[in-house]
């Protein structure tokens, strides 16, 4: 087990990756992000989830096409899209996805893998694109690829004080 003070470090660290190795992502490690995902809390335990791995190029560089803010992402070898399902748990599915999200992309980077939430893009074309049910909800495409150059800087984040208060 990690030290706790290790813990937060590893937290902190951690960076949105959007320019990756072209090595392939060895499939341990590919498992061992989509059983981080699997091992997600849910609300009354439903997982009203999916996961569609896209390794194929075309499909990846035509889903990339789709983004506002991820046309980089063609360039990563392989990515995972996140896929809620309302039928499952209609209050709950986009809170327990985004936290499947947090936990592949904490996995992902415990093996040097980066990753990056890619949000704003037309989800019906990329829906139809990866054979994504109607009803289904797409949260998120998440990039994944061994990381290429330098880490970025951290991001400004609001001091604790602007962001806590105690009762
Ligand atoms: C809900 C959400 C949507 C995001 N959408 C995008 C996106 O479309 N494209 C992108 O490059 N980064 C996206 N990001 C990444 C954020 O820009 C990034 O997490 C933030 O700037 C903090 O940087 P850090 O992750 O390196 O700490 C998104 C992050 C979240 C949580």
């Amino acid at each position: 087990m990690w030290h706790p003070e290790e813990f937060l470090e590893f937290l902190k660290g951690r960076r949105s990756i959007r320019s990756f190795k072209k090595e392939e992502i060895k499939e341990k490690h590919l498992q061992m992000i989509l059983e981080a995902g699997r091992w997600t809390p849910s609300a009354s335990n439903r997982q009203p989830w999916e996961f569609i791995v896209i390794k194929d190029r075309e499909k990846l560089q035509k889903v990339s096409e789709t983004t506002v803010y991820g046309k980089f992402f063609k360039l990563a070898p392989l990515a995972v899209a996140i896929v809620g399902k309302p039928s499952e748990s209609p209050n709950w599915y986009q809170v327990d996805t985004s936290l499947v999200s947090m936990q592949m992309m904490l996995m992902a980077w415990a093996l040097g893998i980066g990753s990056c939430w890619i949000g704003s893009m037309d989800r019906e074309k990329a829906k139809e694109l990866l054979g994504i049910a109607n009803e289904d909800y797409l949260l998120t495409i998440l990039p994944l690829g061994y990381i290429k150059g330098n880490i970025p800087k951290p991001k400004l984040r609001k001091s604790l004080q602007q962001v806590t208060k105690e009762i």
